[in-house]
Parts: structure tokens; sequence; C-alpha cells
């Protein structure tokens, strides 16, 4: 098959920080028109991995597919459109991709009209892009994070050429309002209030995929906001690689305190934040959330490790110190603060020394909850290029060690939330149990207890009866 490649990723271009503009090319009502006619009745699906930011990304691109005339489908088998929405943050994230791209690349062998598309970060990566390429002939379209907007653009010559179709551009990216979404939750939504990341830390590859940092501007956060109020949601998740960045690159005298207030006064319900970098997380951020009973006193704070050589190399940006100071802060202003992390295990040359102190700070800290990750190396990334003399093994050993201590203190917490009674979020019909309900605590907590479905969507009183690591059973408190 040729390819025609529109655009290509280039990790260079892609680091670039400097102000951009670039205008989207439009499809003319025509062209909108004939693309609605080719598709009549013919389905979409979707599989999306990663992050937040992706789950938003499919958000929008349902919206696009389904304004324009595609039907979901239930089963890829029944789709004549298939995109892969990809994550690339870790080496297993994008084992999974591949692995999904050979389960279904045999129904575009059967059905040569279709198009089977992969986008999201890790075609941004030249040589992951060339591999992709390589391996799957049978793959007709890619786009990368950047390309969102022209979805009906791509999708229309994926369906009209024979060539495959390639557009990657490396800009560091630009907002572009306005576009559809169709949410995946009836009652919690996600709005994004900045794009990218400029934090380069040294051993993550988001800062490649996802561009330079971009804030929406503050009228068209609170906008979509409060149609969300309107519209009857019960939480909302400001949504950022960094949200403490937000309104930086503007000409905007407002910053993140603020527009998290002014969200807060809405009136939503629950509202919640993520992801919160240490480095400039500020008193006012903290004042504020004390201050709205609204704002969920949960608090996503990524610390990587506790050792200061090794957040030096990671290129973090703050000390052990100075990590512990800010959570002592949070501590003392927000009663009955939730704190959540991430940690890299098994960073380039962690000594056994430097893991202690990792091992130290979440004794010390006592995280409600943790995600831990074995580190792993991110080609164009300046860790990737360190040379490693830690052998995997001692990484594994020392990942299930991290998870021990980690496990002891949340079991603590949820233990002493029995007999208590909690505000809980239901969501559904539980994952692990079709008998049950499940639904989230304000701090954050899984919660399963028996229920009707109409309860769905509303936020209900449980009592807790028994606790789990990770998980906690409870019964309805009828008033
Ligand atoms: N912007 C967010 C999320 C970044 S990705 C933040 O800064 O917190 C989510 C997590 O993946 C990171 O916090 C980090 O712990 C982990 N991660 C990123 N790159 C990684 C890598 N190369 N190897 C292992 N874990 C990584
Ligand atoms: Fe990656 Fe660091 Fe940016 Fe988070 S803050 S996305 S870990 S570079
Ligand atoms: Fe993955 Fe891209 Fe998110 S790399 S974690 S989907 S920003």
């Amino acid at each position: 098959m040729k390819t025609k490649i529109i655009n290509s990723p280039d990790m260079i271009k892609a680091a670039d920080r400097r102000p951009s503009t670039t205008v989207f090319s439009k499809m003319s009502e025509e062209s909108l028109n004939e693309l609605s006619r080719l598709i009549k009745d013919k389905k979409y699906y979707i599989r999306t991995y990663g992050c937040q930011a992706n789950v938003r990304d499919e958000e929008t691109m349902r919206g696009m597919l389904e304004n324009v005339g595609y039907i979901p489908a239930n089963e890829p088998e029944e789709a004549e459109l298939i995109i892969i929405n990809t994550c690339a943050v870790r080496e297993n994230a994008e084992d999974k991709v591949y692995g999904e791209i050979g389960n279904l690349k045999y129904l575009r062998k059967k059905n040569k009209s279709m198009v089977l598309a992969i986008c999201g970060c890790m075609v941004e990566q030249p040589e992951i892009l060339n591999r992709l390429m390589t391996t799957f002939p049978e793959v007709n379209l890619y786009f990368g994070t950047h390309e969102i907007g022209n979805l009906y653009s791509l999708v229309y010559a994926a369906i009209t050429s024979k060539e495959r179709i390639v557009s990657i551009e490396s800009k560091p990216g630009e907002v572009v309002e306005n576009l559809p979404a169709c949410r995946l939750n009836r009652f919690k939504a996600f709005v994004n209030i900045i794009y990218g990341c400029n934090k380069f830390c040294t051993y993550c590859i988001v800062p490649y995929t996802r561009g330079k940092e971009r804030s929406r501007k503050f009228d068209d956060v609170m906008d979509e906001c409060r149609s969300l109020v309107d519209a009857g949601y019960k939480e909302i998740t400001l949504l950022g690689q960094n949200v403490n960045a937000y309104g930086k690159d503007l000409n905007e005298s407002r910053d993140f305190a603020d527009l998290l207030e002014e969200v807060a006064k809405l009136g939503i319900e629950r509202l919640r934040f993520t992801t919160s970098h240490p480095w400039d997380f500020s008193s006012k951020m903290i004042d504020v959330i004390a201050k709205y009973p609204n704002i969920m006193k949960f608090i996503h704070l990524p610390v990587q490790s506790g050792s200061n050589s090794i957040l030096r190399s990671m290129g973090r940006r703050y000390s052990r110190e100075q990590y512990l100071n800010l959570v002592k802060e949070m501590r003392e202003k927000i009663p009955n603060l939730s704190l959540s992390t991430d940690i890299i295990v098994g960073f380039p040359n962690e000594t056994e020394e430097e893991f202690k102190e990792t091992l130290t700070l979440v004794d010390e800290v006592k995280y409600e909850a943790a995600f831990t990750f074995i580190y792993s190396p991110r080609k164009g990334t300046p860790a990737a290029k360190i040379e490693d003399n830690v052998p995997y093994e001692v990484k594994s050993k020392r990942f299930l060690e991290l998870v021990k201590h980690l496990e002891g203190p949340i079991q603590e917490k949820s233990l002493k939330m029995v007999g208590n009674t909690y505000k809980v979020l239901v969501d559904g019909v539980s994952k692990t149990d079709e008998g049950m309900l499940s639904g989230y605590t304000e701090e954050n907590k899984l919660v399963h207890f028996k229920g009707d479905e109409s309860l769905i969507g509303t936020i209900i009183k449980v009592k807790i009866l028994e606790s789990h690591t990770y998980s906690l059973i409870g019964e309805v408190v009828n008033e």
C-alpha cells in the first residue's frame, strides 16, 4: 500500500516551546455532506488506552463522529471505522496496543473498505510510528494528538483514498474550542483546562507527545463547567498534565487557584482536579481547597522518589524536604485530607540507599492511594541515554517492597472508616459483583454496597461495614 504523508512526527520540533500559531483546515460544507453520505448507517468503535487526556480526546472524537452520522458500535466487529487511541508513557502501555492491533487487523483484511486508525501518544514518536507502519500494513490511517480537530478530513481521506494516510505534526499545539463532545459518563465530567506539559521530567515522554502548555481561556472553561452544572452533572474534574501551570501562558492575571474558586462557586457538588506538580503548588491553592466544601479533600501529588539525588536526576525541581513541607502545610490547613501519589522505582542507577529514602518518605506521608511504576526508558528522553547499572530483578524486588510499605497505611485508613457513614456518588453496577452497586467517597475510596439501580448518578450516604485494602463494603443509610 502506498503512503500519503501529510505530516510526520519530529521529536526535536515537539520539544520546541516557542510561541506558534496554526490555522486548522476546516472541511467545506460540501465535503462534510459528502462524508455524511458515505458513512450513512455505518458504525465506529474507539478503544482508548492511557490517561484522562486520552479519555477526553475519545469523547471529542465520539462527538465529532456522531455529529456527522456515525453510530457507536458495541463490538469492533460491527464497525466500519476503528480507532485505537494509544498511550506511550511506559513500555507495557505500548505492548498492549501492539497486541490489540494484532487482534483487530484481520477485520480490515476481511473488509478492505473499513478504516483502521491509530492515534494518540504512540504515533508522535518517529521510531514507533515506523515500527507500526512496517508491522501493520493493514492500518490505513495514522493521526497525532494535535490532529483531532481535523478528524473529518482525515477519515474522509482514508475512506476515499487507496493510500495509507499519515498526519502527525509535531507542532507544539494550539487550543481548538467548540469541538463537540459525546461524554462517556452522565454525571461525572472531565474538563480540560490546560493541554501539554513544559516540565520535561527527564524520564517522561508526555511533553513530546502532547506539546507545550496551552491554557484554555478562563471564560471558555467557565462556560463548559456552567453547562455541565446546568445539565445536572454531579462531579467535575479539571484536567491537565500540570493544572498548577494554568494561565501562565496566557495574558491572564488569574491563576489556577482563581479558576478553581470560580468553578467551585458554580455550585457543582463535587469538584476535583488532576494532576498537580508539587513544584508550583501554591499556598493560595491550598487555601481555596480548604475554603470550599465542594472541592474534594483529595489531592493527587506525585512524588516520584524520596531521594534528593534521584529527584534532581529526574528534573523534578523540588527536594524531599520541600515536598514534605508542602504536605505539612496541606494537612495543617485541610483537615481530613487524603493524598495519593505516583512513584517510579528503579530510575537509572538508583542505589539501595536512594530507594530506602523513598520507603521512609512513604512511611512518613502515609498515602491513601498510590500508583507505582517500574522505570521504563522512553526513547528520545534524557534519562533513556543514561547507562543503567541496576538489574531488572533488583527493580522488581524494590517494587514489591515499596507496595508493601504503601499498603499498611492504606489498610489502616480503610479500617478506620468501618462503622462511619460517608457520602458516595453512585457510579453504577459493581465491576466485581453484579449484585452490588459501587461508587466513590469524597476522599476517593471505592465502596461496594447493595442498592437499587435508580440510585446510579446520585449522592447517597453509605455506612462502612467491612474494609479491604483497595475497596470497602457498606450499606445504604436511609434517612
Ligand atoms: N502529568 C502527570 C502524569 C504523568 S504520567 C504528572 O506529572 O503526574 C503518570 C505517571 O507515570 C507519572 O507520574 C510517573 O510516575 C509515571 N511515568 C511517567 N514516565 C514514566 C517512565 N518513563 N517510566 C515509568 N513511569 C513513568
Ligand atoms: Fe511528565 Fe513531568 Fe510533565 Fe508529568 S510533569 S507530564 S511527569 S514531564
Ligand atoms: Fe499516556 Fe499520552 Fe496520557 S503517553 S499517560 S496517553 S498523555
